[in-house]
């Protein structure tokens, strides 16, 4: 098995089952033409968040990590009329360039993007008392992970499905001596989810055109 096994079954997948979505290839577009990096979800994985929005019934979303809105699109379509995503993002371009994506996919009416660091932009929503959120998806910078992790707890109900992206970097997560901070972030916060008795966790592994990593799926009770 290798990367461009995983990589043609992605392609094969998203023809067959996710083609010809103009809004969300396009957003992918703007994005490169626009110099941001190509580290958004696959289109497999956005039809798994989209999925996952829908299944938990959310009105409110909360996405820490926009990059140009393209797992955001994903999430604001799962909505009902009505509701709600936010995402935070740190950098003011890709916050730009996500807020064009998502107003061209349709759905700016019912996004917001904050920008700023997230922990901070996390401490101010809890500051202001908002409704809890329905869904949260955690795909920023992995050395916030931990304090994401608490932020998304504090701001969930029983019943939230908080979702972390990029925990199993190629297997490395499984390396208790790592010197690597993302790693050493992401063992943290597993084990905050292990500890924690309001949640019940697992991760799911995955390979296909992002590589090897994994999801960590965390159901508040
Ligand atoms: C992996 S990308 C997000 C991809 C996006 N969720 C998608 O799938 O389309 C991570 C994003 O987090 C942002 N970021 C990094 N550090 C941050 C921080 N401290 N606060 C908020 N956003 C941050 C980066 O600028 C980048 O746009």
């Amino acid at each position: 098995m290798s990367q461009d096994t995983w990589s043609a079954v992605d392609r094969y997948v998203t023809d067959l089952l996710l083609g010809g979505d103009a809004d969300i290839e396009q957003s992918l577009e703007r994005s490169a033409a626009a110099g941001l990096p190509p580290i958004a979800v696959s289109a497999p994985q956005g039809r798994l968040l989209w999925m996952l929005a829908r299944l938990a019934r959310a009105r409110r979303i909360l996405e820490i990590g926009t990059l140009g809105g393209y797992s955001a699109i994903w999430l604001a379509r799962a909505l009902p009329p009505g509701g709600t995503l936010v995402t935070l993002e740190l950098s003011e371009h890709h916050a730009t360039v996500a807020r064009d994506n998502l107003a061209r996919a349709g759905v700016g009416d019912r996004a917001q993007v904050i920008t700023g660091p997230a922990a901070e932009s996390l401490a101010a929503l809890q500051r202001e008392g908002v409704e809890p959120f329905d869904l949260v998806f955690i795909d920023a910078d992995k050395t916030g992970y931990p304090d994401y992790w608490r932020a998304s707890l504090a701001l969930s109900r029983p019943g939230t499905l908080i979702v972390a992206d990029n925990v199993v970097r190629e297997g490395q997560v499984t390396d208790a001596s790592s010197s690597d901070e993302a790693v050493r972030a992401v063992r943290e916060t597993l084990a905050l989810a292990a500890a924690e008795s309001r949640v019940r966790a697992t991760v799911l592994q995955t390979v296909g055109a992002k590589g090897y990593d994994g999801l960590c799926l965390a159901l508040v009770e």
